[in-house]
Formats: structure tokens, C-alpha cells, sequence
């Protein structure tokens, strides 16, 4: 029996986290694999329902859960509010509290979504597997000091970027072991043309590489990687970044899909539980009229089986599944290409479970 947290949020939120938990019902029946779902309030509704993005009664649910699932947060509603009352206090203080410093984020093109992407095909090719490991809780994201204060003649505002040695060779542990896994080259991004953080992430991760003679490890400044990503992105394998490099480059990455509503990612520590969430936010642009395409965060759920639960074959067949309908021609709003069926959310995660 695993104990799953559902921590939908705001916005699209709980229409996808609805159709992740359908496909998971669906799989735990097909391998026998029993969940227990438990629902937390977090972001701006926890805002809204107790006043706090982040209630301690949701960070105790999460520490008895083997998996989290998380939907996203935040909204125009509560972007007037100070910063630690913020929505997305909700997700940067579970990552920090549970010291998720691991991000893996899947960018896989299915092959019938070759023609989705703005990115000319002959340069994209058929498929694309590129796993980007962004580090999650150091950075500009943590740093201190932070703020914005007056000076003699006007104000500024400042952030800290900081990295300690342990942060940056534990996340590039967990970017070699999936290099390992995977196609064996790792890309290490940085800025060490310029700042002092990356010249030390530089170092240690060339160290490294020694015990991971299997892997082929390149360097590549942020600035040529983010063009490389569209010029030719099918030189990656494995991409290792810190915190605000892998959230900027792993959001151009998602066109390359395209669609930001088809990227899932898994965010792993040194202990479980795990926590699991689609790349995009809480898009409300859209809430509330059935056009979220639920694949990011159903890929998401598939991640959890494979890397909180060890069930390889029913993640599979998720993915297979997604496959299987994207095939078809099915897509929701946010995908034209090769649609024949253009079809709800919920119609979406109906379609994805027969399969
Ligand atoms: P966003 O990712 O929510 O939306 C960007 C664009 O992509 C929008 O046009 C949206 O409609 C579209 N989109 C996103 N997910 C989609 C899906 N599943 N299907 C179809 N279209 C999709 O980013 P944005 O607009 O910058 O932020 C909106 C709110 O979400 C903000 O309050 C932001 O702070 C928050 N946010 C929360 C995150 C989280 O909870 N982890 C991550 C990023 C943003
Ligand atoms: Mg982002």
C-alpha cells in the first residue's frame, strides 16, 4: 500500500491532479499496486481557507506519504500579497523542507507531436529525450542576503547566488547516475565566464567525472546553451544545471514538445517521500474551462511509479498509453498539430486510462 499526498492548489491545478489520480486508479488496478490518496490544501486556497500558502498540518501529510503529487500554485489573485504570504511559498517551502535539491525534468517529443513544435523537424528530428537535472534548493532562489532597501539616493534590490561544494556534488551525483542510465553524456551548464558559483560548480563536477568513467562530460556556458537547445538538441543527453539556469532553460526545452503542458518532473532527495509536478504553473489564463492538457502531470504520476515505488512496467505503460492517444490524433487546445479530436481535459485523461 503506498500513501500518496495530492496537493492540487490553485488554478488548473485540480483539474489535472483529477486526471493524474484517475490513470493512477486505473494502473494500481491493472498491477495490483494499492494507493491511498490524502489531499492536502496548499497555495493560494490555503492562503484563502488559513492564511498561510503552507499549513504545517500539509507538511506532516507529506512526511507520512510515499509520494507527493503536485498540481502548481499561485494566481492574480494573490500576487499583491508580500512575499512569504505567496501561493508559490507553497512549492519552494515543501522542496526545502523535504531538501528535494534534485529536479529531473523528462523532455520527451513524441513522435506524433514532431510537427507541434515551432522547431524545424530535419532539426528536432522524430523523437527527442533530453533529461534536464536542475538543482532546487540553492541558487539565487535562497541566497542571502535578499532584499530591496533605500540607499542615499534612491533603492536597490539585491539577491545572492551561493553554492557549498555538498549541494553542488550531490545533485551532480543523481545527473551522472541518470547519464548512466540513459545514453551516458552529461552537459554540465554554467556561467564560469563570469561568476564564481559556476567556476566552483565547474571544478567539482570535472572532479567527478573521474568516478563516472562510463560518462562522456561536456561543459557549456548557459548563454550558447540556450541557443544550442534550439539549434541542434539533439547533441543532449543529460543536462545538469543549478536552481535559475534549469528553471529558464528547462521552460525553452518545453517547446521543443510542443507544449508546456507536456513536461512532468520528479524532485528527489537524499530520503523519500519524493514529490512529483508538471513543469508549468497554474495557468489562469485558462482554469476552470476543461483546456489544461493533463499529460504533463499524468507523466508526472508515472514518474512517481517508476522512482518512488520501483514499478518500471506500469510507468511504462502510462507513457505507452500517452503515446498511444497522442497517436490517435486526440490533443487538448494547447497542441494543433496533427489533431484530429481536440478534446477536454478530463475527455483527455478518459482517453489515456483505456488505453
Ligand atoms: P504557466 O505555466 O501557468 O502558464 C504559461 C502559459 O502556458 C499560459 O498561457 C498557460 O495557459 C499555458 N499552460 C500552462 N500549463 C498548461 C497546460 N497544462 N495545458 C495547456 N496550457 C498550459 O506560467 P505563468 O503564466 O507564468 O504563471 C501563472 C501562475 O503560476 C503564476 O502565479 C506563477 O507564479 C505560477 N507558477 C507556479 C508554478 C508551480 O506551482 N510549480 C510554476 C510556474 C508558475
Ligand atoms: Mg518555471
Amino acid at each position: 500500500m503506498y500513501k500518496v499526498a495530492l496537493l492540487p492548489g490553485d488554478g488548473i491545478g485540480p483539474e489535472i491532479i483529477a486526471e493524474a489520480v484517475k490513470i493512477l486508479k486505473a494502473v494500481g488496478e491493472k498491477y495490483n499496486i494499492d494507493f491511498q490518496f490524502e489531499e492536502g490544501i496548499v497555495g493560494g486556497a490555503a492562503v484563502d481557507a488559513y492564511g498561510t500558502p503552507l499549513p504545517d498540518k500539509v507538511i506532516e501529510l507529506c512526511k507520512s506519504s510515499d509520494g507527493i503529487l503536485f498540481g502548481a500554485v499561485g494566481g492574480p489573485k494573490w500576487d499583491a500579497l508580500p512575499k512569504e504570504k505567496r501561493p508559490e511559498q507553497a512549492i519552494l517551502g515543501l522542496r526545502k523542507s523535504l531538501d528535494l535539491y534534485a529536479n529531473l525534468r523528462s523532455v520527451i517529443l513524441f513522435k506524433a507531436l514532431a510537427d507541434a513544435s515551432p522547431i524545424k523537424r530535419e532539426i528536432i528530428g522524430d523523437e527527442l529525450d533530453i533529461m534536464i537535472v536542475r538543482e532546487l534548493t540553492g541558487g539565487l532562489y535562497f541566497g542571502k542576503p535578499r532584499g530591496i532597501e533605500k540607499t542615499a539616493d534612491g533603492v536597490r534590490g539585491f539577491d545572492t547566488m551561493e553554492y557549498t561544494d555538498k549541494e553542488i556534488k550531490r545533485v551532480a551525483r543523481i545527473a551522472f547516475e541518470a547519464a548512466q542510465r540513459r545514453k551516458k553524456h552529461l552537459t554540465s551548464v554554467d556561467k564560469a565566464n563570469v561568476l564564481e558559483t559556476s567556476r566552483l560548480w565547474r571544478s567539482i563536477v570535472t572532479e567527478m567525472a573521474k568516478d563516472y568513467p562510463d560518462v562522456t562530460l561536456s561543459h557549456m556556458y548557459v548563454d550558447n546553451c540556450s541557443m544550442q537547445l534550439i539549434l541542434n538538441p539533439r547533441q543532449f543527453d543529460v543536462i545538469l544545471t543549478e536552481n535559475t539556469f534549469g528553471d529558464i532553460l528547462s521552460d525553452e526545452a518545453s517547446v521543443l514538445t510542443g507544449s508546456i503542458g507536456m513536461l512532468p518532473s520528479a524532485s528527489l532527495g537524499d530520503s523519500k517521500p519524493y514529490l512529483y509536478e508538471p513543469i508549468h504553473g497554474s495557468a489562469p489564463d485558462i482554469a476552470g474551462f476543461g483546456k489544461a492538457n493533463p499529460v504533463a502531470c499524468i507523466l508526472s504520476a508515472a514518474m512517481m511509479l517508476e522512482y518512488s515505488f520501483d514499478k518500471k512496467e506500469a510507468a511504462a505503460s502510462v507513457q505507452n498509453a500517452v503515446e498511444k492517444t497522442l497517436n490517435e490524433g486526440y490533443r487538448t487546445f494547447d497542441i494543433q498539430a496533427g489533431a484530429k479530436k481536440v478534446v477536454s481535459t478530463s475527455e483527455m485523461g478518459d482517453i489515456i486510462k483505456g488505453y
